[in-house]
């Protein structure tokens, strides 16, 4: 297996913003340069993983069984999609995805879920849908007639817009049956446009592309499904756990759930 160590990659960079150890030289070397370029970058990569698990944790409240997280990232040991939905309802079944080789060798490891529930890994590439949904696991571990919450999670900002984000997210959600949800973080400019133009352009040295998105863009995902309170909103505001909230401009990460009718 090719783990690419000389070459910064988005999953280990994230990792790093998370103070772990699953990161490299190049990683950390193009990480200090993006956090020299919008030096709050680890408080937008703290507060979209604490969406990410706010979301998990209501929607398996409210019924729902099965994730699909796209982008999955570094396992972060005991706090991953499946811990938080199983310690609410131990079937709760995962289905994680990522490209990143190193994410792949510590899934096995840190991604297994309890004897009740079910949770898989595909090494497979959000811009190729296909992968996803075709592969033998996908429809082993889920029910297609249930309800899934698809995950896109700090993942669709990697995206460029020649490569469509909206074409994979048409693709993945096209079968999903009514009731499912579609829960997005993604970064954008909006409070802080040079900012962010710094900061893609310490990505596009280490070789990342990274489009932050603005408010009708991120909107603009969620495209024939029904967005749920509070709406798009900075994932800091977005059904708080504490009483103030970060200022968005220090997180400039948009976030929402959105429901298949
Ligand atoms: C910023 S991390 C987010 C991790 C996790 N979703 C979270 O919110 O904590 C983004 C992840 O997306 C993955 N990723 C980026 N582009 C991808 C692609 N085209 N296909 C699959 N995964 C991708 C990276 O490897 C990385 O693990």
């Amino acid at each position: 297996m090719e783990i690419g160590i000389e070459r910064a990659h988005p999953a280990r960079m994230y990792d790093y913003y998370l103070g772990g150890t699953t990161n490299f030289d190049a990683d950390r070397e193009a990480a200090d340069a993006a956090l020299a370029a919008f030096p709050t970058l680890r408080t937008t990569a703290r507060e979209s993983r604490a969406f990410l698990l706010r979301t998990v944790e209501r929607l398996a409240r409210s019924g729902i069984r099965q994730f699909v997280e796209i982008g999955s990232g570094i396992p972060v040991p005991g706090r991953n999609t499946h811990d938080v939905a199983q310690a609410v309802r131990d079937d709760a079944r995962v289905v994680y995805v990522d490209n990143d080789p190193i994410v792949l060798t510590l899934a096995q490891a840190l991604l297994t879920s309890g004897p009740h529930g079910s949770a898989a890994y595909l090494d497979a590439d959000l811009r190729d849908p296909e992968s996803i949904i075709e592969h033998p696991e996908f429809a082993r571990t889920l029910d297609a007639d249930e309800p899934v919450a698809l995950l896109l999670v700090a993942s669709l900002h990697f995206v460029a817009d020649h490569r469509d984000p909206l074409a994979p997210l048409r693709r993945l959600t096209r079968r999903l049956p009514p009731g499912s949800r579609l829960v997005i973080s993604h970064v954008t400019g909006d409070y802080d446009a040079q900012g962010w133009d710094r900061l893609v352009g310490a990505y596009a040295d280490a070789g990342i592309t990274v489009r932050p998105r603005g408010l009708a863009e991120v909107t603009a995902l969620f495209d024939g499904w029904e967005i749920e309170a509070p709406g798009v909103v900075p994932v800091s505001r977005w059904h708080p756990t504490s009483g103030t909230p970060i200022d968005p401009a220090l997180v400039s990460c948009y976030g929402a759930v959105a429901r298949k009718n």
